[in-house]
């Protein structure tokens, strides 16, 4: 196989393009690059003569997956973090890219590094930079001291996590350029018309029951106007949305499923400023039914083991050939698991004797 040092070494552009389509097709077979160093947890690429390319990747996704740390420093070449780089260092908690030719960052850069913490991208080339890359990230530091920052809409959401102290942005003294080329401090940068998301779903709360139907509303606001999106889940209930108007969109449910009591309805409003959302959580009522009732079994106690689902929570009663049995310490109910609406549990008996044998009768009722 060909490795990377002797692509380093050739000389002639054809042969370049040859070994680069090889790194392409290689991609993850590809060891330590030449100009970096690697340990099992940090990659550091600072060597300035042969300097990278590309984002480094190493021989095995499984060796990726141990790095925890990626620092690379002066690589004027290195021009763009895109999609895929960084997405097999699943591990990674720190990422440093400084003095480097760095203009580009993908919106999907760090979708698969949930614990990355601290990024640090100080003196690059970034004239923009979208909030949709440190997505669902919680980032302790993000630094940008030292880019060529336009003025402009895309970036006022770093003044407004200056504003709110995120991601420790709000001890750096960022700037921008406008389009003539004058300097200002990014906290009085002002933007018309860039106002960040609002999204109001109601009703606020929603109990009903089982087969009934429901129209939801979500109401938003923003500058340039949101993208408006649900985010419903796992939900087994069918739907309809409408987009009514600007700023207004409806859900509607029909036939709604009992399974999908305790889920979560999300309106997510979203533009180049950020994103806000609301949310609701569906409450389904439906009558009790016993989806399993079977033979007793000798656990610790005896258990005449049984599954009933139902919201609200049914109220249990059993018979004793035909008359209510009344609860003691020697037999009485008990509910081991509830989930998902659906309570399992035993009827136990401690110590029965044969006075106890006989038919058994479970009622399960709510409101
Ligand atoms: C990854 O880390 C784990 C635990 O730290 C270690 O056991 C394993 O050998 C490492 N894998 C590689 C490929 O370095
Ligand atoms: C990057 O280059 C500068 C100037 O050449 C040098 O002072 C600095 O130590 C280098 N950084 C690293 C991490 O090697
Ligand atoms: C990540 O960077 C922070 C801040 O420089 C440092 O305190 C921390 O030790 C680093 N963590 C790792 C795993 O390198
Ligand atoms: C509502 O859904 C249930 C099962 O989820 C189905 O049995 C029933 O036929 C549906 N009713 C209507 C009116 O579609
Ligand atoms: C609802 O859940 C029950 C058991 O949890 C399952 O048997 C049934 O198929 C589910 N119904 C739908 C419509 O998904
Ligand atoms: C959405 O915006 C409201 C009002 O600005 C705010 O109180 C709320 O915390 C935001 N929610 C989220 C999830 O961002
Ligand atoms: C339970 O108690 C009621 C009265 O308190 C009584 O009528 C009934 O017979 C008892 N049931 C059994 C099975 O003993």
């Amino acid at each position: 196989m060909i490795t990377f040092w002797r692509c380093h070494g050739a000389a002639v552009m054809s042969l370049w393009v040859f070994c680069w389509l090889l790194l392409g097709l290689w991609r993850l077979t590809v060891a330590c690059p030449s100009s970096c160093t690697c340990s099992s947890s940090r990659i550091s690429c600072i060597e300035q003569d042969q300097g990278i390319v590309a984002f480094p990747v190493l021989s095995s996704a499984i060796e990726m997956e141990n790095i925890t740390e990626i620092y690379i420093a002066n690589q004027s070449q290195l021009r763009a973090i895109n999609d895929i780089d960084v997405e097999t260092y699943l591990g990674l908690r720190n990422l440093t890219v400084t003095n480097s030719g760095l203009s580009y960052v993908s919106r999907r850069s760090f979708q698969k590094t949930p614990n990355l913490q601290y990024v640090n991208l100080k003196n690059n080339k970034l004239s923009t930079l979208s909030w949709k890359t440190f997505r669902n990230l919680n980032l302790a530091y993000l630094v940008l001291t030292g880019n060529p920052f336009q003025c402009s809409c895309d970036i006022q959401w770093i003044k407004l996590w200056q504003e709110n102290e995120m991601a420790s942005l709000e001890t750096q003294n960022l700037m921008c350029k406008d389009d003539s080329n004058r300097k200002f401090l990014l906290h009085e940068m002002h933007i018309p018309d860039c106002v960040m998301p609002t999204s109001s779903i109601s009703p606020s709360s929603v109990t009903l029951m089982e087969g009934s139907d429901i129209t939801l509303e979500c109401r938003t606001s923003g500058i340039p106007s949101p993208d408006v999106s649900w985010y419903l889940g796992n939900l087994v209930t069918s739907y309809q949305q409408y987009n009514v108007k600007q700023h207004y969109t409806t859900l509607k449910m029909i036939n709604v499923s009992s399974n999908d009591t305790g889920k979560t309805v999300l309106c997510i409003a979203e533009n180049i400023v950020g994103e806000n959302e609301s949310s609701v959580i569906l409450v389904v009522h439906f009558p009790p039914k016993i989806t399993f009732l079977d033979q007793a079994v000798l656990d610790h106690h005896w258990c005449i083991p049984f599954s009933v689902r139902g919201n609200p929570k049914p109220k249990l009663i059993w018979f004793y050939e035909g008359a209510v049995l009344n609860e003691t310490d020697f037999i009485w109910t008990s509910i081991h698991i509830a989930f998902d609406s659906e309570h399992h549990g035993c009827l136990q008996l401690d110590s029965p004797t044969h006075l106890n044998n006989g038919q058994y009768t479970l009622l399960a009722k709510n409101e």
